[in-house]
């Protein structure tokens, strides 16, 4: 790999995009690569995953503007596509993912922080989707989660405008939720990704299955598919040893860690 980094820390797995000449801009390789890493995490041992930038200015600075240029009608929706599908494996991943964002998250950037399941920034954060002035439209998705995350509203407003925001106006639109110094950015990432990791691992993918899918269909659908996962864990350990725990009248033991596990 020569732009994506991975390392993992206990149940954690960090997934880093370092592609510093380009401000971790997205190009075919770097998506190549990002789908490749996340088809390689072992998810027998991994429970949650942060993604970030490298460096102390950008997170992602958008889908490469120079690999973009030439391209033709096909080959713009073919790119479209390349995005789209590694963005959607991400949103789909059986495991949370957490954005640290870094810097700059324009474009592309903003839209694969979209994809993941929790977003938290640095104070130098800057997002946008500036697709409109470069004669495009968004083109990985930023057109539909958008919308999605801070109404409809203000989603237009940004992509029409392609005007910029920094990280306290995305915290007060519920682009983000939580903004902290820079250096704080990403210990606190996988802070959240441990507490994550430290719940029962088949609840926490059947909470975020149930989400995902449930935003997708009407409420009397989405009640059913919240059933059926609710249904499916009281066949895991986890739920025995987890209400076992609470139901013991032992303090000790009460509070003692579940070794749950994870399939
Ligand atoms: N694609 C390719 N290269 C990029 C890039 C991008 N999106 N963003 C930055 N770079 C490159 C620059 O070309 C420059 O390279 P050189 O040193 O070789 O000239 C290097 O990164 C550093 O960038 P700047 O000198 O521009 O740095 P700056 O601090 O002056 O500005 C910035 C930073 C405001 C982020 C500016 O780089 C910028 O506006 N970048 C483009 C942001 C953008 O428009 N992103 C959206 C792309 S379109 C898209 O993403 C479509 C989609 O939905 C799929």
């Amino acid at each position: 790999m020569e732009f994506i980094t991975y390392e993992q820390e206990g149940f954690v797995g960090v997934v880093t995009i370092n592609r510093p000449k380009a401000l971790n801009a997205l190009n075919s390789q770097v998506l190549d690569e990002l789908e490749a890493t996340f088809d390689a995490i072992d998810l027998d041992t991994t429970r949650a995953v942060v993604l970030t930038g490298a460096g102390e200015k950008s997170f992602v600075a958008g889908a490469d503007i120079g690999e973009m240029s030439t391209l033709t009608k096909a080959e713009g929706e073919a790119f479209g596509k390349k995005g789209n599908d590694v963005f959607r494996k991400i949103e789909t991943f059986p495991i949370p993912v957490i954005a640290a964002i870094n810097g700059f998250a324009l474009g592309g950037g903003c839209e694969i922080s979209m994809s993941c399941d929790i977003r938290i920034c640095s104070e130098n954060a800057v997002f946008g989707q500036p697709e409109a002035g470069l004669g495009i439209t968004p083109g990985f998705g930023g057109t539909q989660r958008l919308a999605r995350l801070v109404g409809a509203g203000m989603a237009k407003q940004m992509i029409y405008t392609a005007r910029n925001i920094k990280a306290d106006e995305a915290y007060r639109i519920g682009l983000v939720n939580a903004v902290y110094p820079l250096e704080e950015l990403l210990p606190a990432a996988k802070k959240m990704a441990a507490g994550i990791a430290a719940n029962a691992p088949i609840a926490v993918r059947n909470c975020k299955k149930a989400i995902n899918d449930g935003l997708q269909v009407d409420m009397d659908t989405a009640i059913v598919i919240e059933e059926k996962l609710f249904g499916d864990c009281f066949e895991t350990e986890d739920q025995k040893a987890g209400m076992g725990n609470f139901l013991e009248k032992d303090k000790e033991k009460k509070l003692k860690v579940v070794p749950f596990q994870n399939k």
